[in-house]
C-alpha cells in the first residue's frame, strides 16, 4: 500500500468515528426546539415568572452544565415530567443555538 492510499484510509476512518460519535451523542435538534416551545416557553418569555430563557441565554458548555448538574433543581415539575429523550433533544437544540455556537437564536 502507498503512502497516499494509507492516508486516505486513514481519513476515512477519522471520518466515521467523528460521525458515529455524534450520531450516538446528539439529541434531535429540531425536536427540542418544538418541546422547547412546547414545554418551556409558557414561563419563559420576557416579564414571565422565570424569566427570558432563549438558546443565546448561556454558552454551549453552560447548557451541556445546565443540563447535566441544574435541571434536577429546577422549579416544578417539568424537567421531571420530560422524558430523558425529551430533554436530550431540548440540550441539543439549546447547544446549537447557544450565544457563542456557529448560529446563534433567540427563538421568541
Ligand atoms: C411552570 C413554569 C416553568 C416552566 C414550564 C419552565 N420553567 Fe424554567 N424556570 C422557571 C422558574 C420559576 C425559574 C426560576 C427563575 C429564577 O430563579 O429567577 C426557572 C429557571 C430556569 C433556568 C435558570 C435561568 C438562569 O438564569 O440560569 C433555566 C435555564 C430554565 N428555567 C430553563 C427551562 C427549560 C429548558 C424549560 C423546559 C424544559 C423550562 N425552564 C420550563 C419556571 C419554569
Amino acid at each position: 500500500m502507498n503512502l497516499k492510499r494509507l492516508l486516505m484510509v486513514g481519513l476515512i476512518l477519522m471520518a466515521f468515528t467523528a460521525t458515529s460519535v455524534l450520531a450516538m451523542e446528539g439529541g434531535n435538534s429540531r425536536k427540542g426546539k418544538h418541546l422547547f416551545k412546547k414545554s418551556c416557553k409558557s414561563c419563559h418569555n420576557a416579564g414571565d415568572e422565570g424569566g427570558e430563557v432563549t438558546p443565546m441565554s448561556k454558552t454551549m458548555a453552560q447548557w451541556d452544565r445546565y443540563f447535566k448538574k441544574k435541571a434536577k433543581k429546577h422549579p416544578g415539575s417539568v424537567m421531571k415530567d420530560l422524558s430523558k429523550k425529551d430533554l436530550k433533544d431540548i440540550n441539543q437544540f439549546l447547544f446549537d443555538k447557544a450565544a457563542d455556537s456557529p448560529s446563534p437564536e433567540t427563538c421568541g
